[in-house]
């Protein structure tokens, strides 16, 4: 009788927490990774710092992805700490351990306004126009010209324009200050064309990089979408070397299929590359909820819409455009949405011990080649 009773009650254990959506690796390791699924290279932007310090995250990225994007250490705070010096040990790391476990490695970001990833002297920087094209062409130069052969591609420019298709120029805060500057520094001072100079001066340190703008809110901001559009057309009439676009989609549950269809559409039809470069889907839709719950109906959720991209990717980008899809970090515990948003949520693809989620088993359905 004893041993009946305790058969029946790990069974039903068994079942409950199995319908509790948990799904541990052991249970279903699949065949294959996500990079083998896939008919294009699937990658993650990652901190040098966990690769080196978490076996689970290493031993992630090294199954699973086969493409990285440093998340922050080729930022000018942090690779250009000082006017004459440059500190490239952080991203070298990561770098040379993608080209040793044969990772392509995608460049991010040469020129960006936010505040958080320029460095003190950069912001308190004065110059001229002269002055400030120097300092800007001998980054980029210098930058690229390091990584030349190891680095294949390259987030150029990244968030350059307004919501409303305008370049991002003046601070609109209300109480102006550098540190929360949604401006941008480099518009201010080198004049509206400097994004065309930007692609000219990567191009010219190597040839062979291919070259991205890289932007957010192509999902919900048409206008923003038409200045690109609009952009990439006025680069190929003055032969301004441009090879790709990045669409960060950093979405949440209520990114409806028609945006997210319209967003990948619009980068396909300008005929060049399209990236989809930090994806992440946000259950708390970017609202503080101490409460929120990682319910099992907000799993099948979230798990949709990865699919959904993963599906919609293919559909629409031809495999001649097709650059990849790159998650932003590993876990949920390294997300940016987590540390740097300070939200309750559960973005990725894997929990915060490196675990395959369920939403990763729906979104690897995704990528099962629809042609
Ligand atoms: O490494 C320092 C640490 O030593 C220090 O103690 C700590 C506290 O200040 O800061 C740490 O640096 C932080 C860095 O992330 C590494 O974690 C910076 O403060 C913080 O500003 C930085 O945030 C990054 C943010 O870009 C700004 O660079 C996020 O991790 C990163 O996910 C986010 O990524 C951006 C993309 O580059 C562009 N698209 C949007 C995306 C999300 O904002």
């Amino acid at each position: 009788m004893r041993v009946k009773h305790w058969l029946i009650v790990t069974v039903v254990a068994l079942a409950l927490w199995l319908l509790s959506g948990y799904q541990m690796s052991w249970l279903a390791a699949p065949d294959k990774a996500l990079w083998q699924v896939a008919s294009f290279p699937i990658g993650v932007g990652c901190d040098p710092s966990l690769l080196e310090q978490r076996p689970g995250y290493r031993q992630v990225i090294k199954t699973e992805y086969n493409s990285v994007t440093p998340e922050t250490e080729q930022k000018w705070v942090s690779i250009h700490p000082e006017p004459n010096r440059y500190s490239f040990t952080k991203a070298d790391y990561l770098v040379n351990w993608a080209v040793a476990n044969g990772k392509r490695v995608h460049g991010h970001t040469l020129l960006w306004h936010q505040p958080d990833a320029l460095p003190k002297w950069l912001k308190e920087f004065k110059g001229d126009r002269a002055a400030w094209e120097k300092v800007m062409k001998t980054h980029i130069e210098t930058v690229v010209g390091h990584y030349k052969g190891k680095v294949k591609s390259w987030d150029v420019v990244n968030e350059a324009l307004n919501d409303d298709g305008t370049l991002r120029m003046a601070n609109h805060h209300a109480n102006p200050s550098i540190e929360n500057d949604n401006g941008s520094i480099w518009a201010r001072n080198l004049g509206s064309d400097y994004i065309a100079r930007a692609f000219q001066y990567a191009h010219a340190a190597d040839p062979k990089a291919l070259l991205f703008y890289n932007e957010y809110g192509q999902d919900t901001q048409p206008l923003r979408v038409a200045a690109i559009t609009k952009m990439v057309a006025d680069f190929k009439r003055r032969k301004i070397p441009i090879d790709g676009l990045g669409l960060q989609f950093h979405l949440d549950l209520n990114a409806t299929e028609e945006r997210i269809t319209r967003a990948i559409s619009s980068a396909e039809k300008t005929g060049l590359l399209v990236h989809i470069s930090e994806l992440d889907v946000l259950v708390s839709n970017w609202k503080k909820n101490p409460d929120l719950v990682y319910s099992p109906e907000l799993q099948k959720q979230q798990g949709a819409k990865y699919k959904f991209i993963a599906q919609e990717y293919q559909r629409l980008v031809p495999k001649k455009q097709r650059y990849g899809i790159t998650h932003w970090n590993v876990g949920d515990g390294d997300s940016w949405i987590t540390n740097w948003m300070k939200l309750k949520d559960w973005p990725l693809l894997f929990d915060d011990k490196y675990q395959r989620k369920k939403v990763y088993y729906d979104y690897r359905e995704g990528l099962k080649s629809i042609k």
